[in-house]
């Protein structure tokens, strides 16, 4: 029986969460508020769900999906992740997360920041570049002919591999972009983000630049982008390669 653990159960994690337990494969999920906190969740997965701390949510997974604002990195349980195949899928966000010298600059990527933290975990960058929304509405069965991919990065070919076993069994094709060194192929802003999975991108685009205007007018951050009841496209495999291999970086100081 297969066991995912997740750390971090708001919009990504309860989206994931769902998606495993209609694979068959049993979830613990954390937050940093406590396992009480997750009961009305819980109660919505059904008995494949249980709530528990990051570190006994990260000792039960064979893997664990980490989905918290990057900037609280620092607090993972990095001796429970150890050994652990991780799939990351923090961006970062200065305004949220704070400056991080060596991001800003691209001395390093964001995952490669965490990487070095969880010295001994297995990390794979996944599902940064899509929205819990777009996860839902297209997730499909392994032989169907309108999957989407998403694109992955990691040092460890093993836990990529098992890492793309689990997003295959959640719903998805993997492309693989390299090392957590080229992961920034897939950071905010750059080509395949965000923007390709939907339906209609330049309403989604123009849907954001208003958020980014209403931010800086003052409105409170929102957690996600905007992305209205666009129903999602499935961006093939080989569109992700090209948009991969062509997109530039988008280093803090580039991005809106
Ligand atoms: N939303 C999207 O569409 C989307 C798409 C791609 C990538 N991402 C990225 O994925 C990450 C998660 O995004 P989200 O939208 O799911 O965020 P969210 O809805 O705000 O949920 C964040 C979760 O992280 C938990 N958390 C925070 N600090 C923690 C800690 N120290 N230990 C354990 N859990 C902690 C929170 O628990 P409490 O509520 O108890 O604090 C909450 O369950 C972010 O880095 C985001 O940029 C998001």
């Amino acid at each position: 029986m297969a066991t995912l653990g997740l750390i971090g159960s708001g919009n990504i994690g309860t989206t994931v969460a769902r998606l495993a337990v209609a694979a068959g494969i049993d979830v613990v999920l954390s937050n940093s508020r406590g396992p009480e906190t997750l009961a009305e969740t819980v109660a919505g997965l059904g008995e494949r769900a249980r709530a528990a701390t990051p570190e006994e949510a990260a000792r039960a997974g064979d893997w664990v999906v980490v989905s918290i604002p990057m900037g609280a990195y620092r607090k993972l349980p990095a001796a429970a992740l150890a050994g652990k195949v991780m799939l990351d899928t923090s961006n970062y966000y200065p305004v949220r997360d704070g400056h991080i010298e060596v991001l800003d600059s691209g001395k390093t990527t964001p995952s490669e920041l965490v990487q070095e933290h969880l010295d001994g975990a297995k990390l794979v960058k996944a599902f940064n570049n899509i929205t819990d929304y777009h996860i839902s509405a297209l997730a499909r069965p392994a032989d169907a002919a309108d999957r989407a991919a998403l694109p992955i990065a990691g040092d460890d070919p093993q836990a990529k591999a098992s890492a793309a076993d689990l997003i295959s069994r959640l719903g998805f094709d993997t492309v693989d972009a390299g090392p957590l060194a080229e992961s920034w192929r897939f950071d905010p802003e750059t080509d395949p983000y965000v923007w390709p999975y939907h339906a209609d991108p330049d309403a989604a685009r123009a849907g954001f630049v208003k958020t980014i205007e209403a931010i800086r007018s003052g409105s409170p951050t929102p957690t996600q982008l905007p992305t209205s009841d666009d129903p999602g496209f499935p961006l093939p495999a080989a569109r992700l390669r090209t948009l991969l291999a062509d997109t530039p970086r988008k280093l803090t100081a580039d991005r809106a």
